[in-house]
């Protein structure tokens, strides 16, 4: 199972992501820890250090930081070909077109999804436990993933019209259509399996009256999107004045809809594997657990 952690930036979702991985781990689950925040923060999280490569942490939780150079490079290899023979067959392009495809905007957010999709069946684990880039971004990347959906239809079609038009001899390899066809089938692929029973999404907020009005955004495109969300944690909570007044107004706000967990500010920063396992009760991963599965 996935369990992908959104919200802003700054209310915890690096630090809960972690610690709820940890929790897991503990209970004797095989647990895989990613984070796809293009701001890693991982390293400080779990105070190591980390390559490109997965590594250990925590006894038994893998972990990996993905970062927005590594994310191009895949996108690269995996595409940067297709891209080519596709664009080539209609234009006459050199290679030069990867690389710009590469840049444009909301490539990187798409790939992001496709490579945590393709993660997720690849490795041999319980759990996922996914730390989704701050809300702009995480949500832009569902959109973007919908559009590119739709649009590749687009695709396809202008890409008949032009054949009829341009004379073009073609080398060998797959059709280019066939292609535009893979590539619609792959976002709906992850499209479909964010909705499935195998994904559940969890809000992190704070309990500030900006981050209880975030939170209700977030809510309302992850459910307009078909992704139900499991739980909403309220982080940090001890301390601001307002607190009671907006802990009252999540209560009301996702009663029914989703169970709240708060999670009590610490000081210092909760960091390293001892301390973030503290920071989430057992009675609290048992009534997530409950939830999730
Ligand atoms: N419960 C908590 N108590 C005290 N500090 C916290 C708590 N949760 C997170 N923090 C601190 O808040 C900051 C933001 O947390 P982080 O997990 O990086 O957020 P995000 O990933 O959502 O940007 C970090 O400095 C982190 O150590
Ligand atoms: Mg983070």
């Amino acid at each position: 199972m996935l369990i992908s952690f959104w919200g802003k930036g700054g209310v915890g979702k690096t630090t809960l992501s972690s610690a709820l991985a940890v929790k897991l781990a503990e209970r004797g689950y095989r647990v895989y820890l990613i984070s796809t925040d293009f701001v890693p923060s991982l390293h400080d999280v779990l105070g190591v250090e980390f390559s490109d490569e997965p590594r250990e942490v925590c006894n038994g939780v893998v972990a990996e930081q993905l970062t927005e150079e590594k994310i191009v490079q895949l996108w690269k290899e995996r595409f940067g070909e297709e891209v080519y023979r596709v664009a080539s067959s209609i234009f006459p392009v050199g290679r030069e077109i990867i690389d710009y495809v590469a840049g444009a905007p909301g490539i990187v957010e798409e790939f992001t999804l496709y490579y945590v999709w393709d993660k997720f069946h690849r490795i041999n684990a319980d759990f996922m436990v996914w730390d989704t880039m701050a809300t702009g971004g995480g949500i832009r990347m569902l959109r973007i993933e919908k559009e590119f959906y739709e649009h590749l239809g687009d695709a396809a079609k202008l890409y008949l019209k032009l054949k009829g038009v341009i004379d073009k001899v073609r080398t060998g390899g797959a059709e280019p259509l066939e292609l535009i066809e893979s590539w619609r089938r792959l976002a709906s692929n992850i499209l479909e399996f964010l909705k499935s029973e195998q994904h559940r999404a969890v809000i992190v907020s704070r309990p500030l009256p900006v981050d209880f009005s975030v939170t209700r955004r977030v809510y309302a495109e992850l459910s307009d999107a078909g992704i139900p969300v499991k739980a909403v944690i309220v982080n940090m909570v001890g301390g601001t004045v307002t607190e009671d007044t907006v802990l009252d107004a999540f209560n009301r706000e996702f009663h029914g809809k989703a169970p709240l967990l708060l999670v009590p500010s610490v000081s210092p920063p909760p960091c390293g594997c001892e301390r973030l396992k503290s920071i989430i009760e057992s009675e609290q991963v048992e009534r997530l657990l409950r939830r999730l599965l």
